[in-house]
């Protein structure tokens, strides 16, 4: 049995939503086990122990959201040179932009070694106003079959054997 991590940080909520599309598609993979994990609560050991990994965050002030940061700053180390070569994606729930902060993860993957299997999933949800973003997010149909994709792709390239 394969197993795949997904760990996310969401305030809002828009994150979490596409998480859990990814995981529910990649649940559908017989073979593959899913573990969605909250950032805060991702040890070093969830990571040793998958095969593949989803890394889902919010972009705030152009970057990673703090807590995602926190969960690389505390894993890093502790698994390097132990997951190399393993595949991994990146979802990005952003306000207008979201590129700064899949630069960010895609950067600290290069270091662990790990191979994307695909472009990050930036979606939008045009939060500008202080309202806006305090405010519950709701990700569309469209895109969270973006990250259903995600999640299947990795899945299925699990299962086989081709990550
Ligand atoms: C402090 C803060 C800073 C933000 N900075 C950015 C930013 O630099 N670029 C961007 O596209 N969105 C930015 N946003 C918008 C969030 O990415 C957006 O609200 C997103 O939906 C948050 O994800 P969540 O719903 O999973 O919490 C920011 C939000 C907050 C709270």
């Amino acid at each position: 049995m394969k197993q795949l991590l997904i760990v996310y940080h969401s305030r809002t909520g828009g994150t979490r939503q596409m998480a859990e599309a990814a995981a529910a598609a990649a649940a559908g993979e017989s073979d593959v086990e899913v573990q969605l994990i909250a950032a805060a609560d991702t040890e070093p050991q969830h990571v040793l122990d998958a095969d593949g990994y989803i890394f889902a965050t919010p972009e705030n002030l152009a970057a990673m959201a703090g807590m995602m940061k926190h969960f690389f700053d505390r894993t890093y180390y502790a698994v390097l040179d132990r997951i190399a070569g393993r595949a991994y994606a990146t979802l990005i729930c952003a306000g207008s932009d979201g590129e700064n902060a899949a630069r960010q993860v895609a950067r600290i993957a290069t270091g662990w070694r790990l191979r994307a299997i695909a472009d990050p999933v930036i979606v939008c949800t045009h939060a500008q106003t202080p309202e806006a973003i305090l405010a519950a997010k709701t990700i569309g149909e469209k895109d969270l079959e973006r990250c259903r994709e995600i999640g299947r792709q990795l899945a299925a390239g699990l299962a086989m054997g081709i990550y």
